[in-house]
């Protein structure tokens, strides 16, 4: 039986990411990326039931959060038993940042995330997400006021910088490390590029050689050997996924298994996804309720019976349902005919 010393739990439990990029693990964490709309707990569960170590949250507007939106209080939300969460805060005032970071700790955050990587205009309009990279003093002002502000680990995710005249996310992360940021997670690409080509991960590299706090490798990997890719190119701490874990959460445990044999796991029987999609439709509407939650169940079921045969047919009904009563009918149906030969109709 090994001992371990009080102290080193105490440590462990404190800062759960002292454990998650210890030095010496054998194998790279694979974290599940925050994605507004997407990543909320029914779907954070599943990633981490096969095998993402941490996983993010959604976005939770800053403002909103200290006026106690209940959308946004929602979205921060949490269970206990999900393991390591990093909840997301995203905003251009320092004080309100702490402030919302702070809610958050109250609310049981294990871990908050600053964004500085969300492109899309509202947001950047406020000077927040990645066009926070384009003031890299106020940058700063945010991230001291934060990792002051509370007693979990902060972390923050980023972008390569504004375009390619101002790709700046090496100063951002050494402003980060002199803040007592925790890690950071670089996406390899700029505001500017939004999803469009390729994600540069040799510029992930430049990065992590230039900081000495952990980074995590984001951007495109959607295979094992993508993730061995990223992690050979850039010598990441730790490896991201978002879009493909879409309809596909056992990703997590499919690149963990090859990084550690070279080998490839075939993917679930079609038992263990139908299954996976019954539990994940149902989480949907216990936690967002019948009406909001058949709305927002569509998006995920589409990705879960992507090549599927009949799934074409099938989104085309489950976009005409009008309540959870039919949308459980019909999936039920399509399943029980189903099969999963990853050819189908394919998208
Ligand atoms: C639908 C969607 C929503 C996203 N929302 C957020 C967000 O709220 N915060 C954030 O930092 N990044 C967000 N992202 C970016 C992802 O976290 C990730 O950086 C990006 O998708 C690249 O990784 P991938 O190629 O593995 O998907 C979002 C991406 C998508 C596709």
């Amino acid at each position: 039986m090994s001992v371990v010393p009080p102290d080193v739990l105490a440590t462990a439990e404190r800062d759960p990411l002292s454990q998650l990029f210890a030095p010496d693990r054998t194998t790279v964490p694979l974290l599940l990326a925050p994605m507004a709309g997407v990543t909320d707990w029914p779907f954070r569960l599943l990633a981490r039931r096969y095998g993402a170590e941490m996983t993010v949250s959604e976005m939770v507007a800053s403002q909103a959060m200290i006026r106690h939106v209940p959308k946004s209080i929602k979205m921060a939300s949490r269970l206990a038993s999900e393991g390591l969460v990093a909840v997301q805060i995203a905003g251009a005032d320092p004080e309100v940042m702490a402030e919302a970071a702070r809610m958050n700790v109250d609310l049981g955050a294990p871990v908050i995330d600053i964004n500085m990587g969300c492109p899309v205009k509202k947001i950047a309009k406020s000077h927040a997400g990645a066009a926070l990279m384009r003031d890299e003093r106020l940058a700063g002002q945010i991230m001291a006021a934060v990792v002051g502000a509370v007693p979990v680990p902060v972390t923050v995710k980023m972008r390569l910088g504004w375009d390619d005249g101002q790709r700046n996310a090496l100063a951002i992360a050494r402003i980060a490390e002199a803040s007592g940021v925790r890690a950071v997670t670089v996406h390899g690409r700029t505001r500017a590029q939004m999803y469009a080509g390729e994600a540069d991960w040799q510029a992930i590299a430049e990065i992590k050689a230039g900081v000495s706090i952990p980074v995590v490798g984001n951007g495109d990997v959607t295979t094992p050997e993508g993730a061995r890719r990223l992690r050979e190119v850039a010598g990441v701490d730790g490896i991201m996924i978002g879009r493909g874990a879409m309809g596909a959460p056992w990703i997590f445990r499919s690149i963990a298994h090859y990084l550690r044999t070279g080998e490839h796991l075939p993917d679930p029987e079609p038992a263990e996804k139908i299954q996976v999609i019954l539990e994940h439709y149902e989480t949907i509407l216990s936690f967002h309720g019948l009406e909001i939650g058949n709305r927002l169940a569509r998006k995920h079921l589409a990705w879960h019976t992507r090549g599927m045969v009949g799934g074409g047919r099938f989104r085309e009904r489950l976009n005409h349902s009008p309540n959870a009563q039919e949308t459980r009918r019909l999936l039920r149906e399509f399943l029980g005919v189903a099969q999963c030969d990853g050819e189908g109709e394919g998208e």
